[in-house]
């Protein structure tokens, strides 16, 4: 059985009451509980994780190495800023898709730099919870 890690990072605990227009009114146990039905459907081993802070998501990442085979992660604003989890995505070597709920091209400039697309496997961003359920597929559809 595969097993993946989600990782929400900064300011996705506030899922349903931020910015609706952009981000949904489904809260993120919402979110979460769709993720863990689909996963089960397609039948792998899932774990959730959500931080706002920078160094936890680094050790969430470290202690994901030799136990999980794919992450798929959504940063939150990290996306824009961090080296760190650019470095620790590389130094544990876990493929990852980088996900997003909203479309980060059509909003600011500032959002329209990513520290890890570069080095992700794919990035989806602009639709919503399906972002991370399409990348589920893919890793249950196409991933060894
Ligand atoms: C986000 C987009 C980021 O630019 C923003 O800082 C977030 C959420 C998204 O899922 O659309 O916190 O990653």
């Amino acid at each position: 059985m595969k097993k993946v890690l989600v990782i929400h990072g900064a300011n996705l605990n506030l899922l349903g009451l931020r910015e609706p227009e952009i981000y949904g009114k489904k809260s993120l146990y919402e979110l979460n509980k769709k993720l863990y039905e689909e996963a089960e459907k397609l039948g792998l081993y899932l774990v959730v994780y959500q931080t706002n802070s920078e160094s936890q998501l680094l050790e969430s990442i470290h202690n994901a190495k030799d136990f999980f085979d794919f992450i798929i992660i959504n940063p939150g604003a990290f996306t824009h800023t961090s080296i760190a989890i650019r470095d620790a995505l590389l130094s544990v070597g876990i493929p990852f898709i980088e996900v997003h709920l909203s479309n980060i091209f059509s909003r600011e400039d500032f959002r329209k730099h990513s520290f890890l697309s570069d080095i992700a496997k794919g990035v989806i961003t602009g639709l919503g919870e399906y972002s991370y359920i399409l990348a589920l597929r893919y890793i249950a559809e196409n991933e060894s």
